[in-house]
């Protein structure tokens, strides 16, 4: 299954084009299998209706834990680096996985949760999340991860989505130097949750936790109860394996949905491949398994190909900017793979923090979350590839499952700042504002796909026609990414940036109107509108503008205030890097308010506002452009 050539990749690119079910069919055979499928793929992209493997039975902890067992049972799965690095890391070999993942399964079962149910996750980057995830999926249970970063709101939200029966969290989680109150969260949460029957709750940082009498349960007594036998469960190919909330251009998050046959195998074919992944190496994923890269490149990728993960709790410049490095250099990491935002901030420390540094077991990188800007790139590339080691920039989305456009790793060339070419079975395709198709080379247009790929997303969760007009009703008979792009003179794309309302702040998914509305949710506060700017660390930085006549007091306590709101409402992540007090905001005479103007005026460019003759009040602009200076 793992492409060693470029004619190779030319050769298999071209029969999943020709011959998608025959292609997917033979990758689809390097799994194991309860029951072999009858049809590969059928589809159409109106209603939408996908599936992959039909009839096929599986399940993806038999392919993540039991079926290394035999021949690498003693190899290490997870490597687990705490916060603190004055704290041992701990090895999980496969054999220990699997036993702690079948007696977490048992508790579980013990607690009611049965195939089909939702469990929301809450906890912190500790083996147990990983533990909890293939728990759930051993025993048919449908995961939502939810990152911990959320507000008890945003969480109370995506539960009460997917009627949550049980929740899965610790006592509290550490970041750098701050100690997070995760089960103080959960609590705030569940007040506004009738579905939620039990709580089960790690031991991690030991802070005082209310434990309520009937709901709440400790998992180390948990765990005490159960024996570490637990068949898995048998499961549909086109059954769901996780949901995983994601911003859109909407208020609401979307709870994407992903199914067992297409996505394992999706995962696990992208993993091996874009990454050359070697038997024996070991591999460093800096995501957080609270979003989709640490499902599919923490979790369910490597595991499925036997790799050693390595799993890290903390945070990139904790205690220094050196942590990274000093991970690399202890556990011996072959393939680092993180995102644009880490390298820029570790970039600005200078080179300092590597004098020492013993990067030489590097021989992969990776890049994932946002464009890769060119001086980011090449400081990966010199510092701490030395030159040497492949750049893989992998675009892909929540939605896509797995990669989509990125090279393969000593297989096909890398090209600065550009995802370069599909994947095998991918068939990308740009299109202009009308959907007509945008044909040869040194174009762009908006990107979409053309043909499904096994890791696609079957549903959003609860509202089938959201995901029919969010993704398959822009252009008809194509999946919209909602991503711009370029495809230069050699046919290599670069993805651009989004072309909906949806934000990329370093690396994390955000819609403006999410944001929006949580300003708005502050009393007093008229009206908002919100853009993205450029920011040299985070990629894009929240700009809101904000209509709010009688302010409580200072200005700059009142901003505070608003951040307050959205850090309730949404939670950290989502707080607003500048907010500009205006009197209006530019609307056209529908009422429509006029986004570009303010992209404009956020990036600091108010020289060409383009044609603003259309506005309800022209002299708003000029307002905002003066109150700009006060910033
Ligand atoms: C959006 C998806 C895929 C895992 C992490 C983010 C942007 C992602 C790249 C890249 C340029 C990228 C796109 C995409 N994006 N990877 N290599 N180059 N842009 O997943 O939260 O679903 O966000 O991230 O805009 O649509 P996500």
């Amino acid at each position: 299954m793992q492409i060693t050539s470029f004619k190779q990749y030319e050769e298999d690119y071209k029969k999943s084009v020709e011959n998608p079910e025959q292609f997917w069919g033979e990758v689809a055979q390097n799994f194991q299998w309860r029951k072999p499928w009858f049809k590969v793929l059928s589809w159409n992209f109106n209603e939408p209706n996908i599936k992959w493997f039909e009839g096929a039975k599986l399940n993806i902890t038999e392919n993540c834990l039991d079926r290394h067992l035999a021949t690498n049972g003693d190899k290490p799965a997870i490597i687990w680096e705490p916060n603190n690095p004055e704290e041992e890391s701990v090895t999980y070999t496969y054999k220990m996985l699997h036993e702690r993942v079948c007696r977490f399964a048992n508790v579980l079962k013990r607690n009611g949760a049965k195939k089909g149910d939702r469990i929301c996750i809450y906890m912190p980057m500790v083996p147990e999340l990983a533990i909890a995830v293939l728990a759930c999926a051993r025993i048919g249970a449908v995961h939502s991860v939810i990152f911990g970063g959320f507000s008890a709101k945003s969480i109370a939200d995506r539960i009460n989505d997917s009627q949550c029966k049980v929740v899965i969290t610790a006592d509290g989680s550490y970041r750098g130097n701050k100690q997070i109150p995760l089960k103080d969260v959960i609590d705030d949460a569940l007040i506004g949750c009738p579905t939620v029957e039990k709580c089960i709750v790690l031991t991690h940082i030991r802070t005082p936790v209310s434990m309520l009498k009937g709901r709440d349960v400790w998992w180390e007594d948990e765990v005490k109860h159960v024996n570490d036998t637990c068949e898995a469960e048998e499961m549909d190919a086109e059954d769901m394996l996780f949901i995983l909330y994601t911003s859109g251009s909407t208020g609401k998050p979307k709870g994407v949905v992903h199914t067992c046959g297409g996505y394992m195998v999706y995962a696990g074919y992208t993993f091996s491949n874009v990454f050359n992944y070697k038997p024996g190496e070991v591999y460093f994923c800096t995501a957080d398994i609270g979003w989709i890269t640490g499902h599919s490149y923490i979790v369910y990728g490597p595991l499925s190909q036997g790799a050693t993960s390595v799993l890290f709790e903390g945070i990139p410049t904790y205690p220094t900017p050196s942590r990274f490095w000093d991970i690399i250099e202890k556990h011996k990491v072959n393939t680092l793979y993180t995102a644009p935002t880490a390298i820029r901030s570790l970039m600005s420390y200078g080179d300092e923090p590597l004098n020492g540094k013993d990067l030489s077991s590097i021989r992969v990188l990776g890049s994932v979350g946002e464009p890769i800007n060119e001086e980011a790139w090449h400081w990966f590339d010199e510092k701490i590839g030395h030159g040497k080691a492949p750049i893989v920039d992998t675009w892909w989305q929540t939605e896509t499952g797995g990669i989509m456009i990125s090279p393969i790793a000593t297989v096909t060339p890398t090209k600065p700042s550009f995802a370069t070419l599909p994947l095998p079975g991918i068939q990308p395709i740009l299109v202009d504002e009308n959907g007509n198709e945008i044909e040869g080379n040194g174009v762009m247009g908006n990107l979409c796909i053309k043909f499904p790929w096994p890791g696609m997303l079957r549903t959003t969760y609860g509202d089938h026609e959201r995901c029919k007009q969010t993704y398959f009703s822009t252009y008809e008979n194509l999946y919209f990414t909602g991503d711009g792009c370029l495809r230069d003179e050699d046919g290599y794309y670069r993805i651009t940036g989004r072309v909906d309302d949806v934000l990329n702040v370093s690396g994390h998914r955000i819609g403006t109107a999410e944001v929006e509305n949580a300003i708005n949710m502050h009393a007093g506060v008229v009206e908002s509108a919100v853009v993205g700017y450029p920011h040299d660390v985070k990629g894009q930085g929240i700009y809101a503008f904000v209509i709010y006549p009688e302010m409580h007091g200072e200005a700059e306590l009142s901003k505070k205030d608003i951040l307050q709101t959205v850090t309730r409402v949404i939670g950290a992540i989502a707080k607003p890097d500048k907010i500009l007090f205006v009197s209006g905001l530019p609307k056209t005479r529908s009422g429509k308010i006029m986004r570009r103007i303010l992209r404009k005026i956020a990036e600091g460019d108010t020289t060409n506002l383009g044609d603003t003759s259309t506005l309800l009040d022209p002299g708003v602009v000029e307002e905002i452009i003066a109150a700009t200076k006060t910033l």
